[in-house]
């Protein structure tokens, strides 16, 4: 990914070189098979996992300009998710959605239906928790589809070698690959970045990150008549196979977004965090997580993530250089507001009605408003790709990004120094079996004898976070 860790080992290197922009292509250059539509082909989109993500990013494909698409099928494992995602895309988008009862598909094998539904060149969006985004990923690639894959993309050491894999295995095949850490295509956050190259805060020596809201990531009593199995993937930000929790769920955007400014990852994390408030929730996450992340020149930043009602929220990030300050994110992922301010003083922006941004002797520059959304931003990237055949495979980085996300989370939950090596070799892999589940087999998660699920214990489960 960057200049500054060129050089070190070649195991780093090789995960680290080719992360640079999204057509970093390890085929670059080389004559490619052509599996890309003409301008005024259509594109036909299958839908796995049809939640408020996925039918989100259908929309998105659904809106794109570039060219026609039209939506031909959809897989969930929970026939309501999938019912109302229909409706719903159907109301807004009539003549693009082809969907019979035939090309709706339900259960752990539906992904597989719904992508042979396709042709190949064709794109399938992998809307499900991170936990069956290598088995699904695998399949689109047998089966020479592009695809659009929500992030994160892995959830632990095992799954992240796996998925760098399947990525080379994608690029052999010449398939567009996107990864949805949307702030890569923000408009706004790219300009902020040329700007930080040329130089305009000096020196990157510092990053801040927070993401402070009122909840998430718990999960009440199981109800009656809902499998084990079921009560997990629905509450997946609860639990660690599903998702990587909620620090890998909620903070990876943010992380990701400052390594970018950075042009480096992590090298190593230390982290702090507790439960303090999960009343009777089963989950395994913490209330909160502050953690500190070591780039490769010794540059830090440090990550605030708390899920507690009643205290102060703030969504935000920030670098700070050796000759002005720059705000990554204000209030959410998007707008994005990117601006540059002289000095280290910025004025504080906490809510919407903190809006417009207050004027500032200090500010130099800000991204003019209103911004496009890169929700929307991310799939013309994709189908223009897609289209004109360019390399396009933002796999590798997305994956990279994903273990840094694992790399503090484990040391919040281990209370250890977990670096980058050790994160990417930590053989306990959360759900070795996730491609093999049915809907009446087991979870992946046993509940002890107390009637909880097992829960990070720092300092005296070291060598794996449960
Ligand atoms: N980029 C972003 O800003 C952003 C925002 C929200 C969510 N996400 C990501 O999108 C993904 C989904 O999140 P969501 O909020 O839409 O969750 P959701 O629960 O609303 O949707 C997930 C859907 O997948 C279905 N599903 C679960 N396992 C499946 C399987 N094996 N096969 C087929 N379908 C399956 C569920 O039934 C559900 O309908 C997550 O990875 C999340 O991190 C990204």
């Amino acid at each position: 990914m960057s200049e500054m860790t060129a050089g070190q080992t070649s195991r780093r290197s090789f995960l680290t070189n080719t992360g640079r922009v999204a057509g970093a292509s390890a085929l670059a250059g080389i004559a490619l098979p052509p599996v890309h539509a003409a301008s005024t082909d259509t594109i036909q989109v299958a839908l796995v996992g049809c939640g408020g993500r996925g039918t989100g990013a259908a929309i998105n494909a659904l809106s794109v300009t570039n060219g026609p698409t039209k939506l031909t099928a959809m897989a969930d494992v929970v026939p309501a998710k999938l019912n109302s995602s229909y409706d719903k895309l159907k109301s807004q988008f009539a003549g693009q959605v082809d969907v019979p009862p035939e090309r709706r598909f339900l259960g752990f094998e539906a992904f597989k239906q719904a992508m042979d539904a396709l042709k190949p060149g064709d794109v399938v969006i992998l809307g499900t928790p991170p936990a069956f985004r290598w088995v699904q990923f695998s399949y689109a690639i047998e089966k020479g589809l592009h695809t659009f894959m929500e992030k994160p993309v892995t959830v632990d050491g095992p799954t992240t070698l796996r998925m760098l894999k399947l990525a080379e295995q994608a690029d052999r095949k010449n398939l567009k690959c996107a990864v949805g850490l949307m702030v890569r295509h923000c408009r706004a956050r790219q300009e902020l970045l040329k700007r930080i190259q040329d130089g305009q805060i000096g020196d990157i020596v510092a990053m801040r990150a927070y993401r402070m809201g009122q909840g998430g990531g718990t999960a009440g009593p199981r109800p009656a008549g809902v499998s084990e199995l079921t009560y997990q993937i629905q509450r997946f930000h609860a639990f660690l196979w599903a998702s990587g929790g909620v620090f890998s769920d909620y903070y990876i955007h943010q992380i990701d977004e400052c390594s970018w400014m950075k042009g480096a990852w992590p090298v190593e994390a230390h982290a702090l965090g507790g439960r303090q408030y999960r009343g009777d929730s089963l989950d395994q996450n913490f209330d909160t997580y502050s953690v500190q992340y070591v780039y490769p020149d010794g540059t830090r930043l440090f990550f605030d993530g708390r899920n507690m009602k009643g205290c102060r929220d703030e969504f935000a990030s920030y670098a700070h250089g050796s000759k002005g300050s720059a705000v990554i994110s204000t209030l959410s992922h998007t707008p994005g507001m990117t601006r540059i301010y002289k000095g280290q003083k910025m004025p504080t922006v906490m809510s919407r009605t903190d809006l417009p941004l207050p004027a500032d002797p200090n500010l130099v520059w800000a991204f003019p408003q209103p911004e496009k959304s890169p929700y929307q931003w991310e799939w013309d990237d994709l189908t223009d790709a897609i289209r004109q055949n360019k390399p396009y495979n933002e796999v590798k980085r997305g994956a990279e990004a994903s273990l840094v996300a694992s790399m503090g989370r484990m040391a919040a939950h281990t209370g250890r120094i977990v670096t980058f090596e050790q994160m990417l070799n930590c053989p306990h892999e959360f759900a070795p079996d996730v491609d093999k589940l049915t809907m009446d087999g087991p979870a992946p998660l046993k509940m002890g004898p107390d009637g909880k699920y097992p829960v990070p214990e720092p300092g005296i489960k070291i060598d794996r976070e449960y």
